[in-house]
């Protein structure tokens, strides 16, 4: 059975989970959803299966991701899933949005959705967690993974997670991550240690980033996704006075190469 995969990444959590569910079920395509924004087309997948894997921001779905939703008609035959990864909580609401777009535009909605605890990586806000408590994470990640992948390949339909207290902050935080994400990057600084090697250029996965003199100059039309902050070398690149101190995030099964190519190509 043909399955296509779209995620959206800013650290590699999604695209961790996508690529283990993706050889694990076998006949797969991973395609980025940073790499279909370009048009504003009907996005008629030729699959069988159709999934969707992405992070929850502010208890919602990426701006992207859902722009992306309302332009999916996936055929009424096939089976639709949806992973989203999550730092705490907000889950529920984010899945539920996904599901409300899909049945207000391709009137169907998710077969079944899922979501996958991992490091947050809201650096503007804390520090992920590192050490050992990362590494637990990641490990409960990999067994909520293998189960969803033995759902996924069998196509059972599954209820949606329903939460009001996360209903509820949704509805309080996600119009103001809407309104206000794309200006986020107002907030964002380069310091001198910058070594102009481009790395945020390549990994911003909406080009949000033009390189002046080398060095970035940020054009508000961000995503929040924080790769550039995380993936910058030399840590140049800060979100006010606190993130300097904060440790950068990657998810250690993915390389910066995956993130470079991730809103470009299929990899
Ligand atoms: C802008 C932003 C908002 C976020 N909001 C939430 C949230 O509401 N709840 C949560 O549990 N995690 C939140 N997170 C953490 C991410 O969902 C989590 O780290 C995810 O696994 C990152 O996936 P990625 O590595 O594929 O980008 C947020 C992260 C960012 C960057």
């Amino acid at each position: 059975m043909k399955t296509i995969i779209y995620y959206f990444t800013g650290t590699g959590n999604s695209l961790d989970a996508a690529k283990k569910i993706a050889a694990s079920i076998g006949d797969c395509e991973l395609v980025p959803i940073a790499s279909l924004v370009k048009d504003q087309d009907t996005i008629t997948p030729a699959a069988e299966r159709v999934g969707i894997v992405c992070p929850v921001y502010f208890a919602g779905l990426p701006l992207m991701v859902a722009s992306f939703a309302e332009r999916l008609c996936p055929d009424a035959s096939s089976y639709v899933f949806a992973v989203v990864t999550y730092g705490g909580s907000g889950a529920a609401p984010a899945l539920g949005q996904l599901d409300g777009i899909l049945r207000e535009h391709a009137s169907r909605g998710l077969d079944s959705g899922f979501s996958v605890r991992m490091p947050g990586n809201y650096i503007l806000m804390y520090e992920s967690p590192k050490g050992t408590r990362r590494a637990a994470m990641l490990a409960a990640a990999d067994g909520e993974i293998a189960r969803i992948t033995g759902v996924v390949r069998e196509c059972q339909r599954q209820k949606l997670p329903r939460s009001l207290v996360e209903q509820l902050v949704h509805a309080l935080g996600y119009g103001w991550f809407r309104k206000n994400a794309h200006d986020k990057d107002r907030t964002f600084t380069v310091m001198d240690t910058c070594t102009a090697c481009g790395t945020c250029f390549a990994v911003c996965p909406v080009g949000n980033i033009t390189l002046v003199d080398e060095k970035p100059v940020f054009s508000h039309n961000c995503e929040v996704c924080c790769a550039c902050i995380h993936a910058c070398p030399a840590q140049a690149i800060q979100a006010g006075s606190k993130t300097g101190r904060r440790e950068r995030y990657r998810n250690p099964n993915v390389t910066l190469a995956d993130l470079k190519i991730s809103h470009t190509e299929t990899p």
